[in-house]
């Protein structure tokens, strides 16, 4: 899974020992901002506790949910029937037969002009991800192929929410972009190579290893994803809970570089717009984390209610100043207020998700904070 905030890399490097002294003493670990479920997954498996992962994205959610919600292994007979289904599906469908033929010629290079068929024939066909993203994020073999897979998911809804999870990480990873779904990679002499790339990779190969993957894997006891706002979703909560804290760091929403995958994991038809191919702004979450002018106000109101709520809390964030006006400094202070603060710095891998206060390339190492919060 390409996502640009996961906390994978840390779990390794201070936070997985940090979490590990406190779960255990807690009765549920709740994850406000759980993006790529990385960390939730961590615990889930981990730790006999119930795992709540919540996030303002719908797609945050189907990868929590792909092992949150399951307390043993499935078999994986039905990854190859699901396939198959997908297969024959998109094998009887407008516009097949000419996509296998530009998958062929994708090989032998040519970008420009395989760009050019690719969205031609997507810009006609019945489905919605191919007319969105076929020709840009995707070759328009595999937008069909996605397209398919997303139609024929199996109805036993464990083998559903795997078999989504594995189609949302497969679409990330096969998708011809830099890091996220922001903009696609343009079909010219620079970028080409690498849209290229991106689209000779076999979608139906990444999804079954995916879902072969994620079926091993299940929570000591059934957690639960939500999709909604940290915020509000914190005045639920109480004194046994352990809280994580990774919020946002850009002053652009998430939901700008995610949206492709919102799209495959709603199953709902869009109409975009742009160089980023992007649905209208109204249908994309909003999030005050993400807007200079509100982002303190939002970490301060945050941590005044899980403090009311008598909460242990642990935060990450950037040690220095980060493009959406906070700071590991702005954070640990207004964590002073409501709780008695300990402090270690670790090595991170930040990226800027377009850009930090100073460095615009996607991915830095970076000095990342991990407070541990006590109630005063
Ligand atoms: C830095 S990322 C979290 C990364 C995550 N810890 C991981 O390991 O992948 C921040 C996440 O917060 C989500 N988000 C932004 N505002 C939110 C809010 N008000 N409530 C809940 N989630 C929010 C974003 O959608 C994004 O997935």
């Amino acid at each position: 899974m390409k996502y640009m905030g996961s906390k994978r890399y840390m779990l390794c490097n201070g936070l997985g020992d940090t979490i590990t002294k406190l779960a255990p003493k807690s009765r549920r670990f709740i994850d406000l901002f759980s993006g790529s479920g990385a960390v939730s997954w961590f615990v889930a498996e981990q730790f006999p506790i119930p795992v709540v992962a919540v996030d303002l994205q719908l797609y945050s959610s189907v990868l929590a949910d792909a092992i949150l919600a399951r307390t043993g292994p499935l078999e994986i007979r039905w990854v190859e029937n699901w396939l198959q289904r997908a297969k024959a599906h998109a094998e009887s469908s407008k516009g097949y037969q000419r996509a296998q033929q530009l998958q062929n010629t994708i090989a032998v290079g040519a970008v420009h002009s395989a760009a050019t068929s690719a969205r031609e024939l997507c810009a006609n066909s019945e489905y919605s991800i191919c007319r969105a993203y076929g020709g840009y994020y995707y070759s328009a073999l595999q937008s069909i192929l996605i397209a398919c897979l997303r139609q024929t998911l199996p109805s036993d809804p464990s083998r559903k929410r795997v078999a989504l999870a594995a189609l949302v990480q497969a679409a990330s990873m096969c998708a011809a972009a830099p890091g996220h779904t922001a903009q696609p990679f343009k079909p010219n002499s620079s970028a080409g190579r690498f849209l290229l790339e991106a689209w000779r990779k076999d979608v139906l190969e990444i999804v079954a290893q995916r879902a072969k993957e994620l079926s091993a894997r299940f929570a000591l006891v059934e957690g639960k994803s939500i999709v909604g706002d940290a915020n509000i979703l914190a005045r639920e909560l109480n004194v046994d809970d352990l809280v994580f804290l990774d919020p946002p760091y850009s002053a652009v929403h998430y939901s700008r570089f995610y949206h492709v995958l919102e799209t495959i994991a709603s199953g709902k038809d869009v109409e975009v717009s742009g160089e980023g191919r992007y649905p209208p702004q109204e249908l994309r979450p909003h999030s005050s984390y993400s807007v200079g002018t509100k982002s303190l106000s939002a970490i301060e109101d945050l941590l005044a209610t899980l403090g009311s709520r008598g909460c242990r809390v642990i935060i990450t964030f950037p040690a220095g100043k980060a493009s959406n006006g906070l700071s590991g400094e702005l954070v640990t202070s207004a964590a002073e207020k409501y709780f008695k603060v300990d402090s270690a710095t670790v090595h991170g891998r930040f990226s800027t998700l377009g850009g930090n206060a100073k460095i615009r390339s996607a991915r830095q190492t970076s000095e990342e904070l991990v407070l541990s919060l006590r109630p005063r």
